[in-house]
């Protein structure tokens, strides 16, 4: 579990968790159905993992919650306010961790998380250094400072960017695929990070993976989106029972998640 043996500069008081509601949600390309109906409230401060087959919608719908996409119909609300307007984004602290980690090549791991807060003029130097510090130690990697992306394995980028984003002091917090790629102990790592920043910092995660023992692990819910729709809603203890062949298949570690019956339908 990472520990922190700095005191933590971020206070729970300023960062007060946010809930998202889907009511309804639809989305389409064109005639490609992508999302149908998708009614869903996550609460503050908890942690949802969102997984479903490639191709199903799951970035889709993680974009609405950014302002990225809006809806073809229906609504996706942000706290109190609508997802799609840009004063939400003002008001509300979101940060997104990508895929790849997008983090900028020519500047240092530590000028990659002080960036912002430079930018937003959150502090003299002196305060930009205890909280990017702070964001490292959490994530084991404060002898990482002085490098740059290139010289960093896989993980450790993966980890700089979720660093990134804890130094923005989120409300709310979206993770695009944390563990992909990364071996099975990282893997482990960076789901316990995510578990741990909930006590740390009280912020609601939804995190979009295919990583099974992540979703099993630290999920409060866990939802799983097939065909456009979301199939099933529930803690992982009530999942792993569930009746549903489709369920159980898809949290059946013997089943490869790529093989073409798991394929999203087009419509
Ligand atoms: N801007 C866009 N224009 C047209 N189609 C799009 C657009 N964005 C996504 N799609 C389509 O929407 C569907 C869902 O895409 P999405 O990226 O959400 O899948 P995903 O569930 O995140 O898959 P993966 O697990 O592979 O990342 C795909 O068929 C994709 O081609
Ligand atoms: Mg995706």
């Amino acid at each position: 579990m990472p520990t922190s043996s700095t005191r933590n500069p971020f206070t729970a008081e300023e960062s007060p968790a946010v809930g998202v509601t889907f009511e309804d949600l639809s989305k389409s390309f064109g005639r490609h159905v992508v999302l149908k109906n998708i009614t869903l409230h996550i609460e503050p401060g908890e942690i949802f993992v969102l997984m479903g087959p490639s191709g199903s919608g799951k970035s889709v719908l993680l974009k609405h919650i950014v302002g990225l996409e809006a809806p073809s119909g229906g609504r996706v609300t942000v706290g109190s306010q609508d997802a799609a307007d840009e004063t939400t984004r003002e008001t509300v602290r979101m940060a997104m961790v990508f895929q790849a980690g997008a983090l900028f090549n020519s500047l240092t791991v530590y000028d990659n998380l002080a960036l912002y807060l430079r930018e937003h003029r959150l502090g003299g130097e002196g305060k930009i250094r205890e909280k990017v510090m702070h964001a490292l130690q959490i994530l084991s990697l404060a002898n990482a400072a002085g490098k740059f992306p290139s010289e960093l394995s896989g993980g450790m980028r993966k980890r700089v960017a979720i660093a990134r984003a804890l130094v923005m002091e989120p409300q709310l917090l979206l993770y695009d695929e944390p563990t992909s790629e990364l071996d099975p102990v990282m893997s482990a790592t960076i789901s316990e990070i995510i578990a741990s920043l909930k006590d740390e910092y009280h912020v609601t995660s939804i995190v979009v993976s295919h990583d099974r023992d992540l979703a099993l692990s630290i999920a409060d819910r866990i939802g799983i989106l097939m065909g456009g729709e979301l199939i099933a809603l529930a803690p992982p203890a009530e999942l792993k029972h569930s009746s549903d062949p489709r369920v159980r298949d898809f949290l059946n570690p013997k089943i490869d998640l790529h093989h073409p019956r798991f394929k999203q339908l087009e419509t």
